[in-house]
């Protein structure tokens, strides 16, 4: 494989860093952008000493210029906690950080992925969701900020392929989960196995009968890449996993392999939370030969560990966090 540079924005997020190490260890030379917005010095911690890696403290709402090959444009909060703190900026991060990204793929001629998300398709009336499906979103509730912002830059991206040949990659990627993940960020994983961990209770939201398709990050990554160097078009491309999992079994998985007594709690959904998620991944298996492989209980299993060691203050770097600490 030809060595590339690659530039990766939100590159020290949950995602963003392992893609990092992944193409590291394919050779390229990677710059990660972030402003440390939802990410950490700690994710990328292993890789900071690498000859082959840099890191650049950026915002992506300031315009920038690199040379680089390829970009992977990942920048942006993703969970509703640190979305919703700030919705303004959160469109600002969709929309303008989307035009730089898109405006410096013009000027260097690099191939640009834009990781989108299956919250375009918003409380679906199709299922499983297939991109030809246009989606059912609130554009004014309190998940709008990051719906509708994905879906502009969605649509930037398109017109940046159309009217300018930009080559873009539009991964519209479903509820992704493993090690990295950030512990206080509200997302069902997360939650669920930090609450387990420590005894305390399991918050359900809903009466746990909604489901998601958990992808674990590993499978994710490999996807990502894939799709980037694909000979394909502009058109939109689901990746997660098919497997569709109830909320409440989720939970009982997690409390039984973690060997937690934490009761489970019931409170109120919150506003526009879908109902179903699952993704549609034909188009995935055909154009890229890409299928996930991790299956749920061993992605959990690895992800449980993460958080042990952060509890027993093993995965800490100097300026990270550990969580137990915390409390
Ligand atoms: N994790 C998922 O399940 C999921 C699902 C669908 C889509 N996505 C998308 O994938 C991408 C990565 O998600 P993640 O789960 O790794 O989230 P994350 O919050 O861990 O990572 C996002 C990264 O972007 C950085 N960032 C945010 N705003 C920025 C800005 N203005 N300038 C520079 N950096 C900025 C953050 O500091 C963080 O490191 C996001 O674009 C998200 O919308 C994630």
């Amino acid at each position: 494989m030809k060595t590339l540079r690659i530039l990766v924005t939100g590159g020290a997020g949950f995602i963003g860093s392992h893609l990092c190490e992944r193409l590291i260890d394919q050779g390229h030379w990677v710059i990660c952008l972030d402003n440390l917005f939802t990410g950490n010095r700690r994710n990328i911690a292993r890789l900071l000493s690498h000859a082959r890696f840099e890191f650049l403290r950026h915002d992506v709402n300031e315009a920038l210029i690199l040379e680089v090959d390829q970009i992977y444009h990942l920048a942006c909060p993703a969970s509703p906690v640190h979305y919703q703190r700030n919705p303004v900026r959160t469109i600002r991060t969709c929309v303008q950080g989307t035009l730089h990204a898109l405006d410096l793929s013009r000027e260097v001629a690099a191939r640009l992925l834009i990781a989108s998300t299956s919250e375009v398709y918003g409380d679906p009336a199709v299922h499983p969701q297939t991109e030809s499906y246009w989606g059912a979103v609130n554009p004014i509730g309190t998940r709008a900020c990051y719906d509708e912002g994905k879906r502009c830059a969605e649509a930037l991206a398109v017109s940046y392929a159309r009217q300018y040949d930009v080559e873009v990659r539009i991964p519209r990627i479903f509820n992704t989960y493993g090690p990295r993940m950030d512990e206080m960020d509200g997302r069902v994983v997360s939650n669920f196995i930090v609450q387990a961990l420590r005894n305390e209770a399991i918050t359900l939201y809903g009466d746990g009968s909604q489901t998601r398709s958990f992808c674990f990050v590993d499978d994710l990554v490999e996807g990502l890449i894939r799709f980037m160097n694909a000979d394909c078009g502009a058109e939109p491309l689901n990746l997660g996993n098919p497997r569709e999992t109830t909320i409440a079994h989720i939970a009982t998985m997690i409390r039984e392999m973690t060997g937690s007594s934490s009761p489970i709690v019931y409170k109120p959904l919150p506003e526009d939370d879908p109902t179903r998620r699952c993704p549609d991944i034909r188009r995935a298996r055909e154009l890229l030969d890409w299928s996930p492989k991790v299956a749920l209980e061993q992605g959990l299993e690895r992800t449980i560990s993460y958080f042990r060691e952060m509890a027993g203050g093993r995965g800490a770097e100097p300026g990270g966090r550990t969580w137990m600490a915390a409390t």
